[in-house]
């Protein structure tokens, strides 16, 4: 038998409700505040990611689906959706000065990881990317999107916060960081090829031999300059103002080396180890990175699969019509009458000839707020009856009044 990928899995109802409910939801907000939708495509040119997301992350390092396609072009599925909206903004001759453009995304994500509860190799995020605001008013605007977005889907997380500094202070503290990593006898392997290439990311390693050692590793927030110091002042302050609570995690460094200044991430005590709901953070060398004019950036994205755990959609009322028919002799009303209503209403028309019991469990089931039924006794007198399953009232009505629904306003 063939399977689905391992860290791939079909999403059947009900969790496709909340699937719905996450990106309705989420859409709602980000249009609200001013994000318009861009899609991009999800296989990309393997260097895109190289130079964005980095080679010391294990995502690229270890985890992109690579391969050379038909033309010889080294591609990728996308392990994230940043990078592609960036070479997008570039491509389409957005990084212009004084452009200011807010984007939101979502769809599907690859990295080649070890699944397990709330990790897979196919993954959904949504995500939102704001181009041209150096101002951490706008990183208080994106937080306080996404707190709304997790109270209006009924999701608690805690709002993380750090500072990842800029090219002004991270030099000197990446000094700092290099000489006391050297000190260090014995770091794992993926921390060796860390520290060559982004040292910070070190900080971040999940061995608990390593954690031990470099539990007294000098911090970026001690070393800030003036202005990421302010700028992460303000941020601060501005998220007190809006009433959001956070807590500063001087060694939240985050899985992707693009990031400078604020990095954030809201966790949840309820999903097991892969806590973390929500990621983003600033990103102001990444369109000079790639070759754009250089545009300030900030943005985050949700994992879908995560919140659908926590999400509390609220209970769908029941709707529609459910059409069963008790005779074979009803058939070619029944479709005709299914036929005319969709046009009206939600309308479920089930072929099979069934008892009367029997159709009302079904129409129970497929959470219709009517069941309609056509007999021998509905013929003879052209209507159909009509029981609503909800205050248990029934009725018969006229056949051209059930198929053109003018019963559906009638008392
Ligand atoms: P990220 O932290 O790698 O950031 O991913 C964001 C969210 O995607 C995570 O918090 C998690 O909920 C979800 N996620 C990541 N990997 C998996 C997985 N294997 N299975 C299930 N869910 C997963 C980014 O991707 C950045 N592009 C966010 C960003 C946007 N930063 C700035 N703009």
């Amino acid at each position: 038998m063939i399977k689905a990928l391992k860290g791939m899995k079909d999403l059947f109802e009900p969790e496709n409700k909340r699937y719905e409910f996450v990106i309705q939801t989420s859409t709602n907000i980000a249009k609200k505040y001013g994000f318009e939708l861009v899609q991009t495509p999800i296989l990309e040119e393997s260097s895109l990611f190289l130079r964005s997301v980095g080679e010391s992350s294990d995502i690229v390092g270890k985890e992109m689906y690579r391969f050379v396609d038909k033309g010889g072009n080294d591609v990728c599925l996308r392990p994230e959706g940043t990078a592609g909206v960036v070479r997008a903004f570039i491509e389409h001759k957005m990084d212009r000065a004084g452009v200011k453009k807010r984007y939101f995304y979502h769809g599907p994500m690859y990295r080649y990881e070890r699944p397990q509860k709330g990790r897979f190799r196919q993954f959904h995020q949504f995500g939102v990317e704001s181009f041209g605001i150096d101002d951490p008013k706008e990183d208080a605007f994106i937080i306080a999107m996404l707190k709304e977005i997790l109270d209006n889907l009924g999701v608690k997380a805690t709002l993380k916060l750090n500072s990842l500094g800029c090219p002004e202070c991270m030099p000197k503290y990446r000094e700092k960081l290099i000489e006391f990593l050297n000190k260090i006898p014995n770091l794992c392997e993926d921390c060796l090829r860390r520290k060559e290439l982004n040292p910070i990311r070190v900080l971040d390693c999940k061995n608990s031999n390593c954690q031990m050692q470099l539990k007294d590793a000098p911090l970026v927030t001690d070393h800030l300059c003036s202005s990421c110091s302010e700028d992460f002042k303000n941020l601060q302050e501005f998220l007190t103002i809006l009433k959001i609570d956070f807590s500063l995690d001087p060694w939240l460094v985050r899985g992707l080396d693009y990031y400078t200044k604020s990095a954030f991430e809201f966790i949840s005590d309820e999903i097991g180890a892969q806590s973390a709901v929500a990621g983003g953070g600033r990103y102001d060398r990444l369109v000079e990175f790639l070759g754009g004019k250089p545009t300030k950036g900030i943005g985050f994205a949700m994992g879908i699969e995560r919140l659908l755990e926590l999400a509390k959609p609220p209970l769908e009322p029941r709707s529609g019509v459910y059409l069963g028919v008790l005779s074979e002799s009803a058939t070619k009303k029944a479709l005709k009458a299914t036929y005319e209503l969709r046009k009206k209403i939600k309308t479920v028309y089930e072929y099979e000839l069934k008892s009367l019991k029997s159709h009302l469990k079904q129409a129970d089931k497929s959470e219709c707020l009517w069941c309609a039924c056509i007999g021998e006794n509905e013929l003879i007198d052209d209507t159909v009856w009509v029981k609503n399953l909800e205050n248990k009232e029934e009725r018969t009505v006229p056949y051209s009044t059930f198929k053109d629904g003018s019963w559906l306003t009638m008392d």
